[in-house]
Parts: structure tokens; sequence; C-alpha cells
């Protein structure tokens, strides 16, 4: 499975912060927002990822990862031009995915909690169809929200509705067989003028290929998109780690654990930051036997 990254967007929310600078490259604490997605397709098993973002913002990205070597990965790079939906994610794509199935997650969502990794893998090795998670909000009226039967298939998705017919939103992080790439090719741009994601979602209903998984109680799904989101975000990810001492999104280390880097990389990824508690943690993971 392939996995990409879609990092454009205008962040009109966060201006004038994100006037000359993408958003996913503000800090959660003490990462680039980047780093979050990027964690959870690490989690999921996913070695080859595309990063989407602006003509303008694609250089950070680079800049920070280069060809993902560092990280054991193999990262690449596409540019798109203007905000046409998230869906255009899979025809600029295209090349990449070649024959496989893809995840995609949006560059500003964070997840992190108990079993998001068993739950990843077990995504990251669907056949046929596609899947989407429900996560329980109080305000669904704000998200996609999705209405499945006990079997996890989907009964219905729907944008923003003013009656809700379930109280799960629809997180933006989902896993599709190939199909993904002809369907995106085939919607059309909806009334705001974008390739909506939830249309995509509908063909595969249409065919009756859409799953849905929950994300339980315990786990976190953050809003990065406002001031107060990110801010509270960075709250988030500096209390667990100063009380548990263990690194929320921490990419080096994930790839560590999962042996796509040696003990040399991790240690010179240390070396490169010794002046930070980042720095540190990475030197003492290194120091650690392996759990
Ligand atoms: P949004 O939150 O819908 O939009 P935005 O990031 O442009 O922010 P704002 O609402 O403040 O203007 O986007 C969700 C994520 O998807 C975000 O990480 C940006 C990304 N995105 C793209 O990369 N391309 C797109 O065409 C769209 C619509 C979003």
């Amino acid at each position: 499975m392939k996995g990409i990254i879609l990092a454009g967007g205008s962040g009109t929310r966060l201006h004038p912060i994100t006037r000359s600078i993408s958003k996913q490259i503000l800090p959660i604490y003490d990462k680039p927002m980047v780093y979050y997605p990027l964690s959870v397709l690490m989690l999921a098993g996913i070695r080859e990822i595309l990063i989407i973002s602006t003509p303008q913002d694609i250089h950070c990205f680079e800049d920070l990862f280069g060809d993902g070597s560092a990280y054991g990965l193999d990262i690449s790079y596409t540019v798109q031009n203007a905000p046409n939906g998230l869906a255009e994610a899979f025809i600029l794509g295209e090349k990449f995915i070649g024959n496989d199935s893809v995840s995609l997650i949006l560059g500003d969502n964070v997840f992190y909690g108990r079993q998001l990794s068993s739950l990843l893998q077990n995504a990251a090795n669907i056949q046929e169809g596609a899947l989407i998670f429900g996560y329980y909000v109080n305000n669904p009226s704000s998200f996609g929200v999705v209405e499945f039967d006990g079997d996890m298939n989907v009964l219905s998705i729907e944008e923003k509705p003013t009656n809700p017919r379930s109280k799960y939103a629809v997180p933006g992080l989902y896993f599709y067989d190939n199909q993904v790439v002809d369907i995106a090719k085939s919607i059309k741009p909806s009334p705001r003028g974008e390739l909506e994601i939830t249309d995509v979602h509908k063909e595969y209903l249409r065919r009756g290929q859409l799953k849905a998984e929950l994300f339980g109680r315990g786990m976190a799904w953050l809003d990065t998109g406002t001031y107060d989101g990110l801010l509270e975000a960075a709250e988030f990810v500096s209390i667990l780690q100063k009380r548990q001492g263990l690194y929320v999104a921490c990419i080096e280390e994930i790839a560590y654990r999962k042996g796509l880097i040696t003990k040399e990389t991790l240690l010179n990824h240390a070396e490169s930051m010794s002046k930070t508690d980042y720095g540190r943690y990475l030197q003492q993971i290194a120091e650690e036997e392996l759990r």
C-alpha cells in the first residue's frame, strides 16, 4: 500500500500566520505538523509516500524530509496548483499509486491513542473497496457524517448535514483499493468548485464497497486548523510527552522501532538535535534495549 499526505490548502482560518507559510509546517509543540500524519502512515506500515502541497510550499517539505531515506522511507513530492479538492490527490498521484492500494491522510489531521497501530495495520490490509473511519463527536453537523449498519457497512455519508443521521464524523484518513483513481477521475467538481472526497465515497457506497471502522473513546483526533485548535493540540502533545516520557509522532523513533533505520542513523538524528529534549529522547531510545 502507498500513502499520500495532502498538505496544500490555503489555511485561511489561520491568517496571518499562514499567509507566507504552509499550515502543515507550523509547530505542534515540538515538531512540524506534518510529522503527525506522516507518523500515522508509518504506523500503518506504509513506506512509499507522496507529499502534495502548493507550488509555494512544496520546497519546505522537500527540505524537511528529502527523499525520505533518513527515515527508511521513500518520499516523493507533487504540486497541487490550486486547492481543487481532496479527491484531486488521486489524479495528481495516479503515477505514484500505479496498481497499488492507497491511503490518503490530510496534512492537518492529528491522531493519537491506544490501539491506533493495530487499527491502522488492519486498515492497510484492505483488499477491496474503501474504508473510512467514524469518530463520535458532539457537533456532527460541522463534519462529514457516516451512518453504518451492525456489520460496519456504510449506509449513508453526508457533508455537514443539518439533521445528521449519526454522531460519527469522518476524519481525514482513508484507505482505498486501486479503483479510487478512476473514481476520482470520473467525479465532477461540486458547486464550491472542488473534487469532493465525499463524492468518491458515495461512488464506493453505490458499488456496495464502502466500510467504516470506529475510533474508540481513547482516541484523540485533533483539529489544528484554527488558532485555538493549534494551541490545544500543542498542549495535548506537551502534557502527554512530559507525563509519560514517550513521544507522540516521533518519526525517527517509529522508523527505528520498525527496523527501517539503524541505531547509527538514529544516533545521527539525535546528534543533529542534541540541544533539544527531542534529540535527547532519540539518544535515550538508541541506548535502551528495543522493546
Ligand atoms: P481545509 O481545512 O478544508 O482547508 P485549508 O487547509 O485550506 O484551511 P482553511 O479552511 O483555513 O482555508 O483542508 C484540509 C486539509 O486538506 C489541509 O491539510 C489542506 C488540505 N487540502 C489540500 O491540500 N488541497 C485541497 O484542495 C484542499 C481542499 C485541502
